[in-house]
């Protein structure tokens, strides 16, 4: 059966929709509007036509200043293989994009978001005949952030200065992502929430910025109570995590990446509200060169707190079965670090250790060299309860030669005897 839409349809919606030779297999193919016009009502026309059982191919160069929320997509493929510019416009996104509330709405610790995508059951690629572009021009955004003194968290704080997250991926299921580019997100790259089965691959990123004004929070991905993500095969260039696991990310892997100028792969923070139960368990993360950067093999858990209602430590939960493998560094400030009084003070720490727990944590191969912003130091193991079954095989690590042989520091980690380095107390 061949399916053929109304030409009048097609002008409304400034779309090009061709037939297509399968039963219920539309096609959309998005003509951008030019003369600087905004695209993003064509693009969400042809979600609504083409996003169950179909293919939308965007092969051109698109402004867009409209949100992107689409939702019930299913079986769909896009073919990305021109370019999505977001326009610099602070005022339209900041009051418009979408606020996702992110671990506690009281703090209205809220995301938002360009391009939403809400599914039950989803199949979105960016395939092979991809290579396209998603341009998010952080630039005004690096430097509004700088200039206004606002950290622009969106939700009840801000409106006016609420830097956007060019993708997320939100309720979804079965969702691939591959061969494309990222370009100067204002803040992270990617949001991955309350999503199953979600894969990244061959993705290049670059969140540069070309002021003095740095380019900040720009993650790579964050991961944030979803099941069974896969990132792979990626380059990422960036100011912040390149990866990040935040509360109730499980099965998650992470391989073949080069992560360049970053935070490190991290687990957390996690444990920063009180009552609030944060878990992440069964990571493995394999084959990373890690360069230039603040962090390689990162845990960040924050200390307990005796307030009830804290909102700086004191949460419960667990990270558990934890591997970091063939994981190369070079010039990283902490290579190995394990924090279990993550932005706590030390005297509040040690009267109130983390209730939240750290077990099953493998280093194996992890090889490199430190930056010597550590002196000596190459790995910080620091726990204010025991931290139980560490293992590390296979430690190559040295800093810079002018200081000397590798320092490892470690506190309340059991049985050190599992490490292959020698452990001081810090
Ligand atoms: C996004 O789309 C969903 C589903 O249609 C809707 O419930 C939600 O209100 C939309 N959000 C915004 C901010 O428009
Ligand atoms: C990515 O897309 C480009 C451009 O179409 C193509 O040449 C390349 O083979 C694709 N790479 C992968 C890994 O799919
Ligand atoms: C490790 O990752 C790199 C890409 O960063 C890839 O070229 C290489 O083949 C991978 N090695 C193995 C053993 O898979
Ligand atoms: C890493 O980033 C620095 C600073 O942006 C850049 O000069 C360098 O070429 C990058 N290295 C790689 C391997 O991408
Ligand atoms: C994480 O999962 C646990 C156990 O299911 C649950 O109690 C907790 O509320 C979840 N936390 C978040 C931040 O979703
Ligand atoms: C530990 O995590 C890895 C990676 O997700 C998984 O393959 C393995 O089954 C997990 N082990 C246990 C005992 O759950
Ligand atoms: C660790 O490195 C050694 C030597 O390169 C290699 O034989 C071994 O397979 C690596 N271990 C893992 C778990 O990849
Ligand atoms: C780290 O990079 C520097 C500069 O490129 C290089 O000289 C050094 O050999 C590298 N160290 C290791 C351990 O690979
Ligand atoms: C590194 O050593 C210098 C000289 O001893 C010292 O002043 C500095 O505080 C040390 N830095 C760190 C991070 O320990
Ligand atoms: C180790 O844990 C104990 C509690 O088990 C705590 O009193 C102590 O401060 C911790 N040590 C360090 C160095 O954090």
């Amino acid at each position: 059966m061949v399916l053929l839409l109304l030409p009048l349809l097609l002008n409304l919606l400034s779309l090009a929709v061709s037939a297509s030779v399968v039963k219920v297999h539309r096609m959309c193919h998005v003509v951008p509007v030019g003369k600087g016009g905004d695209d993003g009502p064509s693009i969400l026309s042809a979600f609504n036509q083409c996003g169950q059982n179909g293919k939308i191919v965007l092969d051109q160069y698109y402004s867009v200043n409209t949100v992107l929320n689409t939702t019930g997509l299913n079986n769909v493929h896009i073919e990305l293989s021109g370019v999505l510019q977001d326009t610099p416009d602070i005022a339209y996104w900041s009051p418009n994009s979408i606020f996702l509330t992110y671990q506690n709405a009281e703090q209205h610790y809220s995301w938002t978001t360009l391009l939403l995508i809400i599914s039950s059951s989803l199949m979105l690629r960016f395939p092979q005949y991809g290579g396209g572009t998603i341009d998010g021009n952080g630039q005004v955004w690096y430097d509004g952030l700088t200039t206004g003194g606002s950290t622009g968290v969106a939700g009840g704080s801000s409106t006016t200065f609420a830097r956007p997250v060019p993708l997320t991926v939100f309720n979804s299921k079965n969702v691939l992502i591959t061969n494309i580019t990222y370009l100067n997100s204002p803040f992270w790259n990617n949001f991955v929430y309350q999503s199953q089965y979600v894969e990244y691959s061959w993705i290049t990123m670059s969140s540069h910025s070309y002021s003095k004004n740095f380019a900040s929070n720009t993650d790579g991905w964050d991961i944030y109570r979803s099941d069974h993500i896969t990132i792979h095969d990626c380059e990422i260039n960036n100011g912040d995590d390149c990866v990040s696991f935040k509360p109730n990310t499980t099965n998650a892997w992470v391989y073949n990446m080069v992560c360049n100028g970053s935070h490190g792969i991290s687990v957390g923070s996690l444990g920063q509200y009180a009552g609030e139960t944060d878990i992440v368990a069964n990571v493995l993360v394999n084959n990373i060169t890690m360069l230039n950067a603040q962090n390689g093999a990162r845990i960040k858990v924050f200390g307990g707190n005796p307030s009830p209602n804290s909102m700086a430590g004191g949460g419960t939960g667990y990270v558990k079965n934890i591997t970091y493998s063939n994981f190369y560094v070079n010039n990283t400030d902490f290579p190995i670090t394990t924090n279990q009084c993550y932005s706590t003070p030390a005297a509040t720490c040690e009267a109130y250790p983390s209730k939240l727990t750290i077990s099953d944590v493998h280093y194996i191969n992890v090889t490199g060299m430190s930056s010597g912003a550590e002196n000596a130091t190459v790995v910080t193991l620091e726990c204010s309860e025991p931290c139980t079954d560490f293992t590390a095989t296979g430690t190559h690590l040295v800093p810079p030669a002018k200081f000397g042989s590798p320092v490892y520091l470690c506190a309340n980690i059991t049985n050190t005897g599992a490490l292959d380095f020698s452990c001081t107390a810090p």
